[in-house]
């Protein structure tokens, strides 16, 4: 089979990223413009200022990328581009630009799923194997999903309330630390120790996670201090806190290995970059004698390439779009509604 080049465009949430991604698993070349120092100032990401930028951005970022490439847009394959889910108005952004080029240049277009993204971030530089357990853990999203095939997605478990990535941002912020928060969470527990009792998370033999408890235990632990004239261990706070949700993550990761018995695992959104999280989700496996898949930790927040290596399954599939397709906001229910 010949090679395929797809021109893939990423703009879901606070990241401008276009990326040419070669056979689905070759990053050519990759731009990736963020706006984090922007709504730092805010505490954190603005809607309306985030698709203002992407719209200042966005064709710097693609002509930069091909120029990297050293590609014009007429050599690629097709253009992919991320609709949902996402902040709607930087979605339009990138849909508008993916259709602009996919009509100008006839080329056939691909709307990917940003969380099949996040997933398929794992077969950059290496090759998922199947059936496995897939845990997706961002600033929107703590999902766990049971895929048989690259062609078969059932979710098992997703967060009933905050996403895990929102709860590192919040705890961040009770402890006085900008936006992002996760990695200086990550960071401060360095140099803290597991000192604080925090409450159980979600414990009802579901997959399902729960995120929102601890965040307010932290909240009102902090304040009540304040108020009290209390000295606290923001250091402590912020281990005990990694320590607890990690726990979650491992320990419902690994009743879903066990459930339906896989030998493979894989990790990955923009949580997935903290290397004390990948440590302990690595020593479950490990125990287990299960494979673990990672992410190169700048393949875990959001880029583009992952949307075009996501996109190469859909190629293969014949699974194009017309040009009337629209951004969503909301997670689709169903991944299996994205690939057949
Ligand atoms: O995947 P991503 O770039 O954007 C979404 O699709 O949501 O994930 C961003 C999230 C932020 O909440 C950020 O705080 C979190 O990933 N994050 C971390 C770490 N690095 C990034 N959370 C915990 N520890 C980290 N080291
Ligand atoms: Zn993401």
């Amino acid at each position: 089979m010949k090679d395929v080049y797809i021109l893939a465009i990423e703009s879901s949430c606070d990241e401008t990223s276009c990326s040419i991604v070669k056979n689905g698993n070759i990053d050519v070349a990759t731009v990736i413009n963020t706006q984090i120092d922007i709504h730092k100032m805010y505490g954190g990401v603005v809607p309306e200022i985030a698709s203002r930028l992407h719209l200042e951005n966005i064709t710097l970022v693609i002509d930069e990328c091909l120029k990297k490439a050293n590609m014009n847009v007429s050599e690629v394959d097709a253009i992919a581009v991320t609709y949902s889910p996402g902040l709607l108005g930087s979605l339009l952004v990138g849909l508008e630009s993916a259709k602009a080029l996919s009509l100008v240049y006839d080329k056939p277009l691909i709307k990917v799923n940003h969380m099949l993204g996040h997933i398929v971030a794992n077969n950059i530089g290496q090759t998922l194997r199947y059936p496995l357990i897939s845990l997706i853990i961002s600033g929107g999203h703590t999902d766990l999903i049971y895929m048989e095939s690259e062609n078969s997605f059932k979710y098992i478990g997703r967060t009933i309330d905050d996403a895990v990535g929102e709860c590192f941002d919040k705890v961040a912020r009770i402890l006085d630390m900008p936006y992002p928060g996760g990695p200086n969470v990550e960071k401060l527990a360095l140099v803290g120790t597991d000192s604080y009792a925090m409450p159980r998370i979600l414990d009802d033999g579901s997959f399902n996670f729960s995120f929102s408890g601890i965040k307010s235990h932290i909240n009102n632990l902090v304040h009540n201090a304040k108020q009290r004239g209390e000295e606290i261990n923001k250091a402590n706070i912020a281990c005990s806190f990694q320590n607890a949700v990690t726990n979650s993550l491992v320990s419902k990761s690994k009743a879903a290995i066990e459930k339906y018995g896989v030998n493979n695992f894989c990790v990955s959104g923009g949580v997935a970059s903290s290397s004390f999280i990948r440590n302990e989700l690595f020593s479950m496996c490990e125990e287990l004698g299960v494979k673990m898949f990672v992410p190169l930790k700048k393949y875990c927040t959001d880029n583009a390439t992952m949307i075009g290596a996501a996109a190469y399954i859909l190629y293969k599939n014949n699974q194009f779009s017309g040009l009337d397709i629209n951004a969503s906001s909301h997670e689709e229910l169903s991944l299996e509604d994205i690939i057949c």
